[in-house]
């Protein structure tokens, strides 16, 4: 893995940028991996400027998210298609086709996983995937234990894990109890990968990544085995 350490939110969002931008202006075609949460929505602000100043175009990439929650439709408040939209896609010239979001409200949810693994097969997988980290060590939704051979799937979120994300919902009944997520083997076959950290909060599952056994107890610890990972830390959270 490549260490980045650098001060400040914007520094690190702002270099996560410059990864993609580079990557998409080399090769058009891209199959973007992307993510959640509040780590990487200053990248996303930056790739928005970006379009808008420079005018990269992202006319032929593809995107995969990494999961959603079950049991929110596309359109509600907390869902990550809904994220997406705000943060990224109506700011770029991506049409929905280009995107790829598991369905959080299909009829069977199993199935919905097996296609969406497969959609990612059929787009010839993923050359570039951004992640952030659960204090848990999560990628994606995979939780502490999962298989480091799981693809797609449906999974159980930890309560530690819907608390840390209740803070986007307006109470801890509301946060889903299950999502989709692309699989831990999923996500090692993305050619490369841009894990991003930040904030003091997640200095313990930094230090446990650095330094820790590679261990399904902690998810993010096999990202060690892949041969191109670069991890961009800051000590600053995101300034809401
Ligand atoms: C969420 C997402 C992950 C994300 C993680 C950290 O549960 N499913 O993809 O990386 O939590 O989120 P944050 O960046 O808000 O700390």
């Amino acid at each position: 893995m490549k260490i980045i350490e650098l001060e400040t939110y914007e520094e690190m969002s702002q270099l996560a940028a410059q990864i993609i931008i580079q990557k998409v202006r080399e090769h058009p075609t891209t199959v973007l991996g992307l993510a959640t949460g509040s780590t990487p929505s200053g990248l996303y602000e930056k790739l928005v400027q970006d379009h808008v100043h420079n005018m990269t175009s992202y006319k032929e990439v593809n995107t995969f998210n990494l999961d959603e929650y079950i049991g929110l439709a596309e359109t509600h408040e907390q869902s990550y298609h809904t994220y997406m939209d705000k943060n990224l896609f109506s700011k770029i010239n991506l049409r929905k086709e280009q995107t790829h979001i598991p369905k959080g409200d299909a009829v069977d949810h199993l199935i919905e996983a097996q296609k969406y693994e497969e959609r990612i097969q059929q787009a010839g997988g993923i050359d570039l995937q951004v992640l952030g980290i659960g204090k848990n060590g999560h990628i994606g939704f995979n939780e502490p234990g999962t298989s480091f051979s799981s693809r797609t799937h449906v999974v159980d979120l930890t309560p530690s894990t819907r608390q840390a994300n209740q803070l986007f919902f307006n109470s801890l009944d509301e946060v889903p109890k299950k999502a989709i997520s692309m699989g831990i083997a999923t996500i090692m076959e993305s050619k490369e990968i841009l894990l991003l950290i930040s904030g003091t909060s997640k200095n313990d599952a930094y230090k446990r990544l650095l330094h820790g056994a590679i261990d399904e107890q902690f998810p993010a610890s096999i990202l060690k085995r892949h041969p191109k990972v670069t991890v961009i830390r800051c000590q600053s959270p995101k300034q809401f």
